[in-house]
């Protein structure tokens, strides 16, 4: 089935949906973006994700093009075109800040209408290397430092997620200075002394929704929590890590840097966390229902 996109202002097939060379996302990475995931037709914390959106558009000072009902209802009409309103599937949205002639880094003139874009894609969750555990490697973190806002600039982690590939891994793990921040598109968490820690937010990761859900989880299981980042020195005490992101869910860690991450399988922290959010992921048309 030919895949149908939402661009500004129209739902079209993919291969009919051009940009102007003048759009200020492909000159500047000007622009901000989101990844959602539906189930059964209902995305999961839809609003935890507008007001990540929202926040990133309000930092970069560029104004939204339309109100957060106004999105989520394009999110819905989009699973419906492309007949996703069963199974699992996962929406990219991207807004930049618009086409304009001349070239100008400053931005461009009051009344340049952003750019909006939608597309969707049916999607498996990665049960089967969940179920075995994934390999992971450091990569530098030098990233700017608002890593906070989700915007089209990313550079840095394409090349960390490519280094990944190259050393047949699932995922590369940014290291500034000497802590582990995240991953190039995930979160990152470790188990030491018993205790589940994962980087502060701040400007130097996203503020992953499924991070973010994960820490409340952990909270509701009565783990020790600590939000304070992990050392690379740390990595040896290491008793389990996995990282977070809406298309990796809980991701367990077996191995970091050719070093085996405590017995070299899935952790039962990890997996607890895991079955608890994918039983929220399970409830999400319950929820939204109430
Ligand atoms: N990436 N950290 C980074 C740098 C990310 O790019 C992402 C998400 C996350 C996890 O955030 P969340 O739980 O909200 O998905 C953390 C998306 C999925 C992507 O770029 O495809």
């Amino acid at each position: 089935m030919t895949s149908i996109v939402y661009l500004n202002g129209q739902f079209l097939p993919r291969a009919e949906a051009t940009l102007s060379v003048d759009d200020r996302g492909f000159f500047f990475g000007d622009g901000v973006y989101e990844v959602t995931r539906a189930v059964s037709g209902h995305i999961f914390e839809p609003m935890r994700h507008m007001r990540r959106l929202e926040r990133g558009m309000r930092e970069l000072r560029l104004k939204p093009p339309m109100s957060t009902d106004e999105l989520l209802d394009l999110h819905a009409q989009l699973l419906h075109e492309n007949d996703l309103e069963q199974g699992e599937a996962t929406i990219y949205l991207q807004i930049t800040r618009g086409a304009a002639v001349p070239r100008t880094h400053h931005f461009p003139p009051a009344g340049t209408a952003p750019t909006v874009f939608l597309s969707a894609s049916a999607f498996s969750p990665p049960h089967e290397a969940r179920a075995r555990g994934v390999s992971a490697v450091t990569f530098p973190d030098y990233r700017w430092s608002r890593c906070d806002l989700k915007t089209v600039n990313l550079l840095a982690s394409v090349m960390a997620k490519q280094h990944a590939v190259d050393n047949d891994a699932f995922e590369s793990i940014f290291v500034r200075d000497t802590a582990i921040t995240e991953g190039s598109h995930t979160n990152f968490f470790g188990v030491i002394g018993g205790e589940l820690r994962t980087y502060p937010n701040s400007n130097y990761v996203l503020p992953g929704v499924t991070r973010d859900v994960v820490v409340e989880i952990a909270h509701e299981l009565n783990f020790a929590v600590s939000e304070t980042p992990i050392f690379v020195h740390e990595i040896p005490q290491l008793e389990e890590c996995f990282v977070t992101g809406t298309t990796s869910d809980v991701m367990p860690i077996v191995k970091l840097d050719d070093r085996l991450v405590g017995r070299g399988e899935p952790g039962t922290m990890t997996m607890a966390l895991y079955e608890a959010l994918a039983a929220r992921l399970a409830a999400v048309p319950v929820a939204s229902a109430t």
